[in-house]
């Protein structure tokens, strides 16, 4: 692994596992040090240990804003942030009378709330640094979502948030992106009736978004990438047996 260079910095959320991971070790092996923000990296040890000293975990909840804006700043303290990957997220299905207003709430502020006032909070430097800002969408901002009302409402605001702010800032060299993956092997279908099928080429991994982060980063400053979208190549879903839920 190539060693940190401690001026590239950036802060990942929901770098505990799956997509965030992925993209968490992609970062470190191009030599950027990683503030990886998640509540439980208990599943994470493997690829912490490759990541080695350029992946900080940060034991974070980020619906406690206060708790985040305090962590915030003591990482700038240290020195501005070049890239914020707006990743973590939570996913419930059903339909729409059937999700409890928690769980309502809970997708409104990660997937939304939270991306706003992390970017918020950090933009005056992102702009500084002419840096990026890539949030995980999600292929769901794009259509119609029977059953995932309001995952798919988050989403598309997460994507409207990213097109407004890349006009906002695109004068002061900042870049803002958003990629939109469909179904991704990961635990983000724990709560749904539904997950990825198994045939290979009918899911992406975590590994493929990862990718697209790395494609982002390597084009040059002239061109900023507006978004990615990610497909496999076979559209299927497998539906869970009650016991698999
Ligand atoms: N998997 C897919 O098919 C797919 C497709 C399109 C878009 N996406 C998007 O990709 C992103 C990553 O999801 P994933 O698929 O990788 O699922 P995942 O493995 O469930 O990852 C979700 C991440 O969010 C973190 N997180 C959740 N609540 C948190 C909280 N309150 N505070 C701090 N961290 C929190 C989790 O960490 P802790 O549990 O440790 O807190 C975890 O690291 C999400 O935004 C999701 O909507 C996924």
């Amino acid at each position: 692994m190539e060693r940190a260079d401690l001026s590239k910095r950036t802060i990942v959320t929901g770098a505990s596992s799956g997509i965030g991971l992925a993209i968490s070790e992609v970062l470190c092996q191009m030599g950027y040090q990683v503030y990886g923000f998640g509540r439980d990296f208990s599943g994470a040890e493997e690829k912490m240990a490759r990541m080695g000293a350029s992946f900080c975990p940060v034991t974070i909840d980020l619906l406690k804003t206060e708790d985040v804006l305090l962590k915030l700043k003591e990482i700038r303290k240290e020195g501005p942030v070049q890239l914020l990957v707006n990743n973590a997220g939570a996913a419930y299905y059903g339909p729409h009378e059937t999700l409890k207003p928690a769980q309502i709430s809970e997708m409104v502020r990660l997937n939304l709330e939270v991306p706003m006032i992390l970017t918020q909070a950090l933009l005056r430097d992102l702009k500084a640094e002419k840096g990026t800002v890539i949030n995980i969408s999600s292929v769901t901002a794009e259509g119609v979502n029977t059953y995932g009302c309001v995952y798919g409402a988050t989403k598309a605001g997460l994507a409207s948030f990213t097109k407004s702010l890349f006009e906002e800032g695109r004068k002061s060299g900042l870049k803002v992106v958003s990629i939109a993956p469909d179904m991704t092997q990961t635990r983000l279908y724990r709560n749904a009736d539904f997950t990825v099928d198994e045939e290979v080429s009918a899911h992406l991994m975590p590994e493929d978004v990862a990718r697209a982060v790395r494609f982002i980063l390597e084009q040059p400053e002239r061109m900023a990438v507006a978004q990615v979208t990610l497909r496999p190549q076979l559209h299927r879903i497998k539906r869970k047996k009650t016991a698999d839920k």
